[in-house]
């Protein structure tokens, strides 16, 4: 998408489609005698007519009769123009304008400084987005190719640009079914964004095996498609101010293993590697804004499936770090994937680890679809993440991470058994990552709610959100 700031006011531009914010019912005439003084009373009496009380996130359209270069008015409510109001104004009028195929898009909001056009230009690209691929030609409407940010900052939007590329790209990994993308394509797609200062690094199942990698390979092994341990690195050319790794859990189909899910369960489960999608998107944007930050991203990319070669209850792995793990669901598989990718993390001297995945149900029960939940010992890094994740719009709850309830992993035959009783599944899962970092501080993220939707939410479609992305590169970045 190309993002230009035009100098003429809205109504002259060459658009598709131009798009009207409107701070409120109150400012409704006074917005539209500014934007239109010739015709403001006709747009009043359609605004009023429809009862458009410009809440933040609301749209009407209107005709323009021909009376501004664009065919198609939106007005968008903007709230009190908050960072938040004009997210969700931004992604109305990005969802709108995909719904209409409109190729060039005029945005007016207002004045924008830089930070707000950030906000602006990543909502209205994840409003835009749409998975349609797989539909009929006629049945898909062109994204927008254009967008013209009026009362926009000079300046290259970067920052934007880059969090949005990522964001698109985990959206696109996690969308994709589990047929097109399993370890090897997931890899493949890490693969091609090296250059640039990102090399990429990629194991097969036998390198797992060989360098000790026991929860990795004993929730793959499962699978027709072996798995594959991918490693990405961003070296900055100076000295880096710090040293920071990213965690993904790839599981890109989750069928519980032997512990077999039910259908309904498993309908969604090619979302399982969204933590994985989400640190190869991030890794995107940190090669394209290039900081003075060394950051690994190391996904462990795996399918577990109920086949012959399964994993077993029971079974006893023998981990990278050199524990033991007895099995007792092999649903719980992605924190044996973790656990080798935070134990390899905790080699490469980093300051700071984070991991990003679909860990558990349990997480969505409490938190709900829209929250992200945090755990970590580190109240400095948490203030960071909760910093990032603000200014970034995600929505991220500290979660409690107590020592005490590790009871609940003690195991008869190995260290540590996989699962914990049915309550607090999403803290003992938390307590099991944290026996595999050593060194560097760490904090998990627990995203099953957010990175995948159901059905479209506010300006989001369904499917992969890219959660966590936009967080990840601020925090890293310090945009
Ligand atoms: N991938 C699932 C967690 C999940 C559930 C993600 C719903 C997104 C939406 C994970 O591997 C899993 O199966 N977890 C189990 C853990 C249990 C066996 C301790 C769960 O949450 O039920
Ligand atoms: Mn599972
Ligand atoms: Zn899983």
């Amino acid at each position: 998408m190309q993002i230009r700031v035009p100098n003429q006011p809205l109504r002259s531009v060459e658009a598709d489609l131009a798009v009207l914010g409107i701070p409120g019912e109150d400012a409704l005439e006074a917005t539209l005698r500014a934007a239109d003084p010739d015709h403001a009373d006709d747009w009043l009496a359609a605004a009023r007519a429809e009862e458009f009380k410009a809440k933040a996130g609301t749209a009407l359209a209107l005709p323009s009769f021909g009376r501004w270069k664009a065919p198609r008015i939106l007005l968008v409510g903007t709230g009190e123009g908050s960072a938040q109001d004009l997210r969700l104004a931004a992604g109305k009028a990005g969802f709108e304008a995909r719904n209409r195929g409109a190729s060039t898009v005029a945005l007016a909001l207002g004045e924008l400084d830089e930070a707000a056009a950030t906000e602006v230009i990543v909502a209205f690209g994840t409003g835009n987005y749409r998975f349609d691929r797989y539909k009929a030609e006629d049945q898909r409407k062109a994204a927008a190719g254009t967008l013209l940010l009026v009362g926009g900052p000079d300046g290259d939007p970067a920052v934007a640009r880059a969090i949005l590329a990522g964001v698109t790209l985990a959206r696109d990994l996690v969308n994709e079914p589990a047929a097109e993308i399993y370890p090897e394509t997931l890899a493949a797609r890490a693969e091609e964004l090296a250059g640039d200062g990102l090399t990429v690094e990629v194991w097969d199942a036998d390198r797992i095996r060989e360098a000790g990698m026991g929860g990795i390979t004993a929730v793959g092994q499962g699978s027709a498609k072996p798995a594959r341990f991918i490693h990405m690195t961003w070296k900055p050319e100076g000295e880096p101010r710090a040293r920071l790794a990213l965690v993904g859990k790839g599981v890109t189909f989750d069928a519980g293993g032997l512990s077999l899910k039910p259908s309904s369960g498993m309908q969604t489960m090619r979302c399982d590697m969204a933590g994985g999608a989400a640190v190869i998107g991030a890794m995107r944007a940190i090669r394209d804004l290039r900081p003075d930050v060394e950051v690994h991203g190391i996904v462990g990319a795996v399918e577990n499936m109920n086949a012959a070669d399964s994993y077993k209850l029971g079974d006893i792995l023998h981990m990278y770090n050199g524990k033991r793990v007895e099995i007792h669901n092999t649903d719980a598989e992605g924190r044996l994937v973790l656990a080798d990718c935070l134990a390899y993390a905790s080699e490469l001297g980093v300051d700071a680890v984070v991991d990003a995945a679909t860990l558990t149900g349990a997480c969505v029960v409490a938190l709900g679809d829209h929250y992200s939940g945090l755990f970590t010992d580190d109240d400095a890094l948490a203030g960071k993440l909760e910093a990032a994740a603000e200014a970034a719009g995600e929505y991220l709850w500290r979660m409690p991470l107590p020592d005490w309830y590790k009871e609940q992993l003690k195991a008869e035959w190995g260290d540590i058994k996989n699962v914990g009783s049915r309550w607090g599944g999403a803290i003992t899962a938390a307590l099991f990552l944290r026996e595999f970092v050593d060194g560097p501080a760490w904090a998990h993220v627990d995203i099953a709610g957010p990175a995948f939707l159901e059905k479209p939410w506010r300006h989001f479609a369904a499917g992969g959100t890219g959660a966590l992305v936009p967080t990840l590169v601020r925090w890293i970045t310090g945009a």
